[in-house]
């Protein structure tokens, strides 16, 4: 393999991980890391944190913990900070998500106290459901924009950092596909300084962090990072973005369970999704356009790994079905069911059911953990635009104008992992292995 050398900046002082919306994920992610640090709790769920990936040769017994190799920032170094509606400090917040313990949240409440709510660029006409008083005013988007740009800044000098990352923690807004106004930077700065109706708080966020080459991850399904003028912008501020929302529940398990079938030839007549879910997120999706956005980038993730087009036979007419109900008594306890209709050797039906109890936010918090610190890492090895390979992270990848996504989640783990080995200066891996059997696979 030819291998490029990657000079990768050291992670020296302090990273300040912002979030949009301080929530019931963003607190999470908060409490579990001061916990982590104080020695109170493990991050289980974290590839950054936990992850072990094999370094060379198989017979070189090199399995490291990705953390050794890999200039990562250290934990302690992380400081957060964050923008909300709500007037709540995380401490308040994390109290009213109800998704930790309270006599955990006892154990860290000066450090949680301290992160208190900037205030939000916001907009009823994209979140309906929910209404808050912690909100930013200005005579256009731009100005708006302006002052996000600001309190980064701010941010960095009042808590000594050197660096900071963006993953958008808000709620999910009312779907809304791409227009003209967000077909380059120069339309879609023309549109903030015209206050735009189709650029929205999210979108307004993404380009105040390019701007401030801060790297932006997007954890819901708004659409942002997937508009050409964000990756227009990203490559002009030489910014790494990616997204678009976490990839937790039951569409972690989806990308688990349909390459299986796929690999095996296996077809499938439909697959039906439901679930119920009590949290704040919850009762903004049960609002149809924010809900639509959610359907979108959950729908995508069959129609890529069941191709129509490679298996016609297989795969033609799958009737996907995804339904979200709001149900208050379960909290952030989301309960999926997924019933998905088979067909094996001569066509004979069968069928699998999978239910799922899982905890939205104890899923959701590694992952934005693991892409704050990547999105940092490969700010430093001078990374620009689109990061595919942090694809395995999200239900919808967002991947370069007419390249395909990966949603097979072991090939996004292979792709996460050989990019990481590429950062290292270590060898790709291909799992050929004929070497291993005395064939020349041609390598240099
Ligand atoms: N938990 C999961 O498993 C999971 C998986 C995939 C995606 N997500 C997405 O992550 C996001 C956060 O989920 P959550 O459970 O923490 O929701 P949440 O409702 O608890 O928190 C979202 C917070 O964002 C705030 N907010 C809304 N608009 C804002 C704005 N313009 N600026 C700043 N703050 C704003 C809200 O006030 C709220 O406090 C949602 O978009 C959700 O769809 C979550």
């Amino acid at each position: 393999m030819t291998k490029q050398k990657i000079n990768i900046q050291p992670p020296k002082g302090k990273l300040a991980i912002l979030t949009p919306g301080m929530g019931a994920v963003a607190t999470t992610l908060y409490a579990g890391v001061i916990a982590v640090n104080k020695g109170i709790s493990k991050p289980i769920g974290s590839h950054t944190q936990m992850g072990k990936m094999r370094l060379g040769k198989r017979t070189e017994n090199r399995y490291t913990l990705v953390k050794d190799v890999v200039p990562l920032a250290n934990l302690k170094d992380v400081v957060f900070g964050g923008w909300d509606i709500f007037p709540e400090n995380a401490y308040e917040a994390a109290s009213h998500a109800k998704v930790l313990d309270q006599n955990l949240l006892e154990q860290i409440k000066p450090e949680l106290s301290q992160i208190k709510p900037m205030k939000a660029v916001f907009d009823k006409n994209f979140i309906k459901r929910i209404d808050g008083s912690n909100v930013k005013t200005g005579k256009n988007k731009m100005e708006l924009a302006e002052a996000v740009r600001q309190d980064i800044r701010d941010f960095l000098k009042n808590n000594h950092c050197d660096r900071a990352v963006m993953v958008w923690c808000g709620s999910t807004e009312v779907y809304t596909p791409a227009t003209a106004v967000h077909q380059s930077v120069k339309s879609f700065e023309e549109g903030l300084r015209n206050n735009d109706p189709a650029i929205s708080p999210s979108q307004i966020y993404t380009y105040a962090a390019i701007k401030e080459r801060v790297p932006y991850a997007n954890g819901s399904p708004n659409v942002s990072v997937e508009m050409p003028c964000m990756n227009e912008l990203a490559q002009e501020m030489k910014t790494p973005i990616s997204g678009s929302d976490f990839k937790t529940g039951q569409t972690l398990l989806k990308t688990v369970l349909a390459p299986g079938l796929r690999n095996r030839q296996i077809g499938v007549a439909g697959w039906y999704s439901t679930n119920i879910l009590g949290n704040r997120d919850g009762e903004v999706l049960d609002d149809p356009g924010s809900f639509k956005a959610k359907e979108v980038t959950k729908s995508g993730v069959l129609e890529d790994i069941f191709s129509k087009e490679h298996y016609p036979e297989l795969y033609s007419n799958i009737s996907h079905v995804v339904r979200i109900n709001y149900y208050p008594p379960r909290g952030d306890n989301k309960e999926g069911w997924d019933n998905i209709d088979i067909f094996g050797w001569l066509g004979y039906p069968m069928q699998i059911k999978v239910n799922f109890l899982c905890r939205d936010s104890i899923l959701a918090a590694p992952l934005v953990l693991d892409l704050a610190l990547y999105s940092d890492l490969a700010s430093r090895a001078g990374m620009k635009g689109i990061q595919e390979w942090l694809s395995f992270y999200y239900k919808a990848p967002v991947a370069k104008q007419g390249l395909k996504s990966e949603h097979d989640l072991s090939v996004q783990l292979l792709k996460l992992e050989n990019t990481l080995r590429f950062f290292t200066n270590e060898e790709i891996i291909n799992h050929l292995g004929l070497t291993y059997y005395g064939v020349d696979e041609g390598e240099e």
